[in-house]
């Protein structure tokens, strides 16, 4: 069988992350490397092998498969006009930025032939699938979570809200995703914003119902330091307490004392830690089997509708319900 050839719409970051892990996967090749700075796709086929590319029409007459993996805003319309070529797309976070966009690239990705997975990595961490497995096992009644970023000046663009939709589609989103993924499909929201450091809404306050009965509180700030941890779920069920800490740890206390048990990846490479192998691996699996992929357009579409309805629920001061 010959080899999937991956084509990469935007070789910053992430960009090199997914090309060093596609590039040891004997499954496929980087073939083609298309960034706006031609520089940066240098760079990357220097390490990673690949054809530079000066338009997208020329990555995608040389690709299979398509990593999106340029800034948020871009997403829809690189997305898009892969699918409309008939390839495999790989779509970063956020799925797109906006309602409008996100239901019309969910219409052109159910329509595709091919394979449509979202980037949301933090499912096939092994942290999160551990909880998922303890939860799976357990009653979980109610949580608590945070997600704080530091700050928002590295990549640039990540302060600017013309270009990431606004900072929730930054990490927090993550988050979002994983809430629907570890307790199921949410019922209503009310939230709380405030502006202090950026142009935008930059603090956070929500409190989730879930169809389950489910509910937990979520807190995210974009100017926090980068205290340890800035991520972390805390579970609580029938006289027991799950707790995470970012990828790297996972404490379980269970009955009436204060001992626990602690789980810790930190000596698992970042890659494998925070899920990125694991995705990228089943998105070859999708294409290679015809299936569908754990992380489909509709949970992409999902989390852009969270991050709309928590910015309304502020705007208007109103609760959300979804159907
Ligand atoms: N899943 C994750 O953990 C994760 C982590 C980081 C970033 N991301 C997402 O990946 C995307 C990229 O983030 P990053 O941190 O790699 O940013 P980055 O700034 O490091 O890289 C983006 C690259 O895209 C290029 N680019 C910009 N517009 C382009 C266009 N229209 N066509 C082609 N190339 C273009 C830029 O020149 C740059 O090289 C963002 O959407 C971000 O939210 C996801």
């Amino acid at each position: 069988m010959s080899k999937i050839k991956i084509g990469i719409v935007g070789t910053g970051y992430i960009g090199n992350v997914h090309a060093r892990i596609f590039s040891r996967d004997e499954r496929c090749e980087i073939a083609a490397l298309y960034d706006i700075k031609p520089e940066r796709a240098e760079r990357t086929a220097k390490s990673v092998g690949g054809k530079v590319c000066f338009s997208r029409e020329e990555l995608l007459e040389n690709c299979d498969a398509v990593l999106v993996t340029a800034p948020n805003k871009t997403h829809k319309e690189i997305a898009a006009h892969a699918v409309a070529e008939n390839k495999h797309v790989f779509c970063e976070k956020p799925f797109s930025i906006g309602l409008d966009d996100a239901k019309k690239l969910l219409e052109i990705a159910q329509k595709g032939k091919g394979v449509f997975q979202v980037g949301h990595n933090r499912r096939y961490a092994p942290v999160y699938a551990k909880l998922k497995e303890l939860l799976n096992e357990d009653k979980a009644h109610s949580a608590h979570v945070k997600m704080n970023r530091g700050e928002l000046k590295n990549p640039v663009w990540t302060g600017d809200p013309e270009i990431t939709g606004g900072f929730l589609y930054e990490t927090t989103i993550h988050l979002f995703d994983m809430m629907r993924f570890q307790f199921g499909e949410i019922a209503e929201l009310i939230a709380y914003g405030s502006q202090h450091e950026y142009p935008e809404l930059d603090e956070f306050s929500i409190i989730f119902k879930f169809k389950s009965g489910f509910h937990c509180t979520f807190a995210s700030s974009s100017d926090a330091s980068w205290h340890f941890p800035f991520e972390r779920i805390e579970v609580f069920c029938h006289h027991r307490t799950i707790l995470t800490e970012e990828m790297e740890r996972l404490f379980d206390s269970k009955g009436f004392d204060a001992n626990f048990e602690t789980l810790s990846w930190h000596m698992t490479e970042k890659e494998e830690r925070w899920g990125y192998v694991q995705e990228d691996r089943a998105f070859i699996d999708a294409i290679e089997k015809g299936t569908e992929p754990p992380v489909t357009a509709l949970d992409g579409y999902k989390a852009v509708e969270l991050v709309e309805s928590v910015y309304q629920a502020i705007k208007t001061g109103e609760r959300i319900k979804f159907q």
